[in-house]
This record gives C-alpha cells, structure tokens and sequence, in this order.
C-alpha cells in the first residue's frame, strides 16, 4: 500500500487531490497531509474524509526539517506531492519573502529530507519512490503572440516574485535530478478553477462580489489572458504523472481554454443569472454594471496559454471538463456552501480586501 506526503493538503488543488484520490484509491492508499494552515489553509475542505483511518493531518510547516524527518522516520513515504506554496501573484507583490521562505526553502527541505530517505546509495534510490514538484505556467513569463505557446523546453522566465519562487523551486529539483538522478516530476499547470477556490483569485472573487452586490474589480483593460483548467482535470493528471510519468520529466498540463478576463467576468454574471432562483434576493443585483476597470497589476503578466501534447501523448491525458460545464459546476459549488465562503471572507479577509481594493 503506498503512502503519499501531501503538502498543502488544506489549500485549493491539494483538498481537490485528496479528496480525488480517495474517492479513486479508496482504502488502498494511505494519505498525510502536511500543511502549516495559513490564510489559505482550510480544514472544512476535508470534512468528508477526516475520519478515515488511511488519513492523517499533521500541521506543520514545510520549512521545518525536524519535524518532517520526524514524519519521514514513522512514515514509508513513497510518494512527496508538494502543493504547499504561497500561492497569490498580488500578495507577492506586496510582501515576497514569504514566498521565498515557503516556496523555495520549504521545497529544499522536502528534497533534502526525502533524499535522505531514499538514497540508496550514490546514483540508486530505492524503487517506487517520486516527488511531484507542483509547478505552475507563471513560470515560463508572458506570451504576446497570439499563436505562441508554452512548451516544456519554453526558457524559464518568471516576471513575479511568486512566479520567480516557483521557477526557483523548479530549478531546485531540476538540479536534484540531474545532480543526484533524484525521482521526480515537475507538473507545470495552467490557472485552475473551481469547488474550494480562496476567493483572492478571480474567479472566486468574482462569484462572491457579484452575489453580494459589490463590483467586480477588473484590473488594467480586461484583456489579459489566462489558460482555465478545471481542478479536477488537474488533479487527474497530477495522479497519472504519479503512475506514469517519466522519472525526471517536466509536464504542462492545460486544456487549450483561453479567455480573456473581461469574458469571464461576463461569463460569470449570466451564469449567476441562469442558475439563480427568480425569489432569490441576490438576483435583484446582478447587473453588467458591477464590472469595474480599476488600476493594472504592476508587471501584469498579458497571456498564458499551455501546449498540453506531451502529457496527452505519453500519458493519454486530455480534460473532460469545458469551461462552460466547469463553470456551472463551480457556481453551483459556491451557491451550495455559501457558509464556507462566509467563515473564510470574515476576519483576515476583510482586511486584506480592503487594503487591495480600495
Ligand atoms: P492555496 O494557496 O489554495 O493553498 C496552499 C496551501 O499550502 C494552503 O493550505 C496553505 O496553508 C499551505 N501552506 C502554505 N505555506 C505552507 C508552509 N510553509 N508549510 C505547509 N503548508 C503551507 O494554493 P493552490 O491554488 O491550491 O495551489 C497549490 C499549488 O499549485 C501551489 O504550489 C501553486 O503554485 C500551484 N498551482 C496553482 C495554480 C492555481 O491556479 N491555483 C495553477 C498551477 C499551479
Ligand atoms: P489570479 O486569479 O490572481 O491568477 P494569476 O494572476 O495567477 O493568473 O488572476 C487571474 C487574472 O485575473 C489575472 O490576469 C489578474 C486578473 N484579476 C483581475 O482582473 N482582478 C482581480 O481582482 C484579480 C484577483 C485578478
């Protein structure tokens, strides 16, 4: 049975994964979650499988090498999957050494100790062993043509210091697996979206501004692109390149979904106005004018568009979500647990909102 060290197990993809990966592998595998519960950490994401006996959640920072040899030596780890990151480009814009901290040292400590395990001796780790970098496309800069992708050998060429942690991060295991033939797979994913979402990002932010009638901030003109993945298709993929991938490879994973935000926030609001029961108070204000342009991101990366071939060639991997499925699946989400959105936009919240939007 194997076991896999999941950080930031309590955040957006990492509760998708788990919670994936269960309902999967059932009482086959074994799972500890690793997470140090920030602002972005959320227990009530795990509920549904807090009690079972092949999981376990430790709180604990990834920066802390005592403590996570102490997991290693009374755990079997096979498998490290590292989610565990500061995770929020505006936020690195305003404070970044968080984001070194966590995102570059926090994954050194994870690669040190997990070669310490596993080393057999030089050149040889022990079978069946892998650490899944969870990377992003950030890394790769902004495409201007419009025919342009990112490939796995696009140059590295981060523009935020949240993507140039996650690039330096990537550099990191590189060099570990060229350097000491370490087991590893760096996935490389577009934006994602969907159930479980802290609502910094945009299309959270944009659910629950438009359901309580507060504007939807829209920075610089609207027309920056991004490439949405639904998370489950994410998740998925991060699974097969566990099973599958090539030891040592980098994988994008993306599904050729580009918008340009403005679309989105449109997208958004009719979808709200579909799904919305005509008695419902929060219908009344759902206008178009709740769109509001407001000052660029500094150094606002223009567009991101992932080529998905090698991941759909080597491992069969394609999404099986649209956007316009995902989408409603998502709202969907967020009318049904209106309490989750309230317990995390209280408090810390309210402050961070104030000091970004007004
Ligand atoms: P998130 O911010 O929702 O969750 C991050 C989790 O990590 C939280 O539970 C937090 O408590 C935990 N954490 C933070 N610092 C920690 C530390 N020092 N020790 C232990 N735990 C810590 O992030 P997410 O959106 O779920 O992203 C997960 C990973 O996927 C990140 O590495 C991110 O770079 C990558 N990624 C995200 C996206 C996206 O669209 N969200 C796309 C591609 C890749
Ligand atoms: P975000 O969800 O923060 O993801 P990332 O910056 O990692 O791609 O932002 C997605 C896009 O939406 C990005 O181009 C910035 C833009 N955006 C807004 O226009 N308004 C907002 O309030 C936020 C949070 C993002």
């Amino acid at each position: 049975m194997k076991t896999y060290l999941v950080t930031g197990g309590a955040g957006f993809i990492g509760s998708n994964f788990i919670q994936y990966m269960f309902e999967k592998y059932d009482n086959d595998i074994n799972i500890i979650n690793v997470d140090d519960l920030t602002y972005a950490g959320n227990l009530d994401n795990l509920n549904s499988i807090n009690d079972r006996e092949n999981y376990k959640f430790i709180k604990k920072n990834i920066c802390n090498a005592n403590k996570i040899r102490k997991i290693f030596l009374s755990n079997n780890v096979d498998y490290i999957v590292n989610f565990a990151a500061e995770s929020h480009v505006d936020r690195s814009i305003r404070n970044p050494e968080v984001f070194i901290r966590t995102n570059v040292m926090g994954t050194l400590v994870l690669l040190n100790i997990a070669k310490e395990f596993w080393q057999q001796d030089d050149d040889n780790f022990k079978k069946g062993k892998k650490f899944i970098q969870v990377s992003t496309d950030e890394v790769y800069g902004s495409l201007e043509d419009k025919h342009d992708y990112f490939y796995e050998n696009t140059p590295l060429d981060p523009h935020s210091p949240y993507s140039a942690s996650k690039a330096s991060a990537d550099l990191l295991v590189k060099s570990y697996i060229n350097t000491y033939k370490f087991p590893a797979n760096i996935t490389r994913c577009s934006n994602n979206y969907g159930p479980y979402q802290f609502p910094e990002k945009l299309i959270p932010l944009m659910i629950n501004n438009a359901l309580e009638g507060k504007k939807l901030p829209i920075y610089g003109d609207g027309k920056n692109i991004r490439d949405w993945l639904y998370v489950k298709d994410h998740v998925k993929a991060i699974d097969m390149i566990i099973n599958n991938g090539r030891l040592g490879e980098v994988y994008n994973i993306g599904g050729h979904n580009e918008k340009e935000n403005i679309e989105v926030a449109h997208i958004i609001l009719d979808t709200l106005l579909e799904l919305l029961d005509k008695e419902d108070n929060r219908k009344k204000h759902i206008k178009k004018n709740l769109i509001a342009y407001i000052k660029d991101r500094k150094g606002h990366d223009r567009r991101y568009a992932i080529c998905p071939n090698k991941i759909k060639k080597e491992l069969n991997w394609y999404p099986e979500t649209s956007f316009e499925e995902g989408i409603k699946l998502t709202i969907k989400w967020y009318l049904k647990n209106n309490q989750w959105m309230k317990k995390i936009t209280s408090g810390d919240y309210l402050n961070y909102y104030e000091e970004m939007y007004h």
